[in-house]
């Protein structure tokens, strides 16, 4: 809470994982509406209770924003204190070169939903001075075994920059680059990452690190073990 005030937050991917820590972590004291892939049947047990979830499919850029909109107006929202625009995918390639299907994939969900996503939501920003929050990944420098991946978070981090240029004073616009971070999308990638899962960060502390990171609205922010371990990624306020 920031002046004591509930917000209105949307989260994108908020029935898993990452999205979903983050969820939990803002539930009772603020406004949530959550979207993913998945209908509401099959995630209704999962989310906090209280939240409104929508679909919006981000394989479909365009009808995913859509989508969002569609769902804040049902909230009788006039406008949004903030938007995390989590969901992703990664796709492990078998031989270190994607498919066509797999890059197209890629870059639609993680890369090109976000930027169709931003511009409808910039109304209702515009009108909260809200913040917009990206999730990129540490694997936005370069990854040799997830190139299109990699590719689609570069993207990310390139978007958060224009942004935060054109929009500048309005809306605060963020991206945050988790690094390796103890979810299923690992598993749903295609990738085994053996032993080193050990040293992956557990999603709470995650979530802690980027609840505190959108509270404090600087970018780019990585919420990496060095991070954790220094407080880097702690900016002494939360939302
Ligand atoms: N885990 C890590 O190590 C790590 C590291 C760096 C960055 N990240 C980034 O953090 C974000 C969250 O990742 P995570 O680890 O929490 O993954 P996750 O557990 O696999 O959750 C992914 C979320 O994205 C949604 N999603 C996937 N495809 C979608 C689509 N086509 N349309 C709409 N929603 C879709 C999923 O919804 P459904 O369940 O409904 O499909 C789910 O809510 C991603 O952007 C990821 O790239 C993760």
């Amino acid at each position: 809470m920031i002046g004591g005030k509930s917000r209105r937050i949307l989260i994108t991917g908020g029935n898993a994982g990452i999205g979903l820590a983050l969820a939990k972590r803002f539930a009772g004291r603020h406004q949530l509406l959550l979207s993913g892939r998945k209908p509401h049947e099959d995630v209704a047990e999962l989310i906090p209770a209280g939240s409104a979830y929508i679909v919006a499919d981000q394989s479909q850029p365009e009808a995913s924003a859509s989508a969002l909109v569609e769902g804040i107006r049902e909230q009788g929202w006039d406008g949004l204190d903030n938007a995390v625009l989590n969901a992703g995918i990664g796709l492990a390639p078998k031989s270190g070169i994607d498919t066509t299907e797999a890059i197209r994939q890629t870059l639609d969900v993680n890369l090109a939903a976000a930027i169709a996503q931003a511009r409808a939501l910039y109304p209702f920003l515009e009108k909260s001075r809200g913040t917009l929050t990206l999730v990129g990944s540490v694997a936005h420098k370069g990854s040799a075994t997830i190139p299109a991946y990699a590719a689609s978070k570069a993207g990310l981090h390139g978007l958060a920059r224009a942004l935060r240029s054109e929009w500048g004073g309005q809306i605060a616009v963020q991206i945050i680059h988790p690094g390796p971070t103890k979810t299923d999308m690992h598993d749903k990638a295609g990738y085994d990452p053996g032993r080193m899962r050990a040293l992956f960060l557990s999603v709470d502390d995650v979530a802690k690190m980027m609840a505190s990171a959108i509270a404090g609205r600087r970018s780019p922010v990585t919420t990496s073990w060095v991070r954790f371990l220094n407080g880097g990624s702690f900016t002494g306020r939360g939302l």
